[in-house]
């Protein structure tokens, strides 16, 4: 056997090489951020421990935005009042009850819990972007593979470009 892989070492230097495509530098997923006032503040705060798909996948209301970023400051997140007023602001402006996804540069996980998409649809959702450009109009997500055309339709207003 010396000099040839063996299936499982192969496929696991394959998933490792798929991971590191896949994967986002902090400053990259914090510039990914929908932009208003707040974004700057809430990538710093929030972008450390884990990505940005925790909350992004997530649509909450003030209330229950208040109460996740005090979990987030039990579990450690550093901020001073005002930077944390700031934070809750922005989370429930851009990731509210009825807060559009911004599908140009929304994370896998949002695409797929905002969207109700499968996994695999939403990873080919981000695939398409990445090969071939930014998304126009709804009717370009159409094009992705395998796409479900009906819910992508049934949400097609809650779509930001
Ligand atoms: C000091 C580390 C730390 C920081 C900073 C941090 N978090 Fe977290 N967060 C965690 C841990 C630990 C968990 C639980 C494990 C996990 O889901 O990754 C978590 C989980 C979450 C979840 C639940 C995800 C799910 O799958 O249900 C959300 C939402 C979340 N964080 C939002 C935020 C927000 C918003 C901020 C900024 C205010 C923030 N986090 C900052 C440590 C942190």
């Amino acid at each position: 056997m010396s000099g040839s892989m063996s299936p499982g070492k192969a496929l696991a230097i394959a998933m490792a090489a798929a991971f590191c495509l896949l994967a986002q530098t902090a400053d990259e997923d914090a510039k990914a951020l929908p932009e208003g006032s707040g974004r700057e503040v809430t990538g710093r705060v929030c972008i450390n421990c884990h990505d940005s798909s925790n909350f992004r996948k997530l649509r909450l209301d003030r209330d229950e935005w208040e109460r996740e970023v005090g979990l987030m400051v039990d579990n450690g997140a550093k901020a001073t009042d005002d930077e944390l007023a700031a934070v809750v602001d922005y989370l429930v402006e851009n990731f509210g009850p009825t807060s559009k996804i911004h599908v140009n540069t929304a994370p896998i996980g949002e695409i797929k819990a905002v969207l109700g998409l499968t996994a695999a649809q939403a990873v080919a959702v981000v695939d398409y972007r990445q090969a071939n450009g930014l998304f126009k109009t709804w009717q370009d997500l159409l094009k992705v593979p395998q796409m479900d055309a009906q819910k992508i339709e049934a949400k097609k207003d809650l779509l930001a470009f």
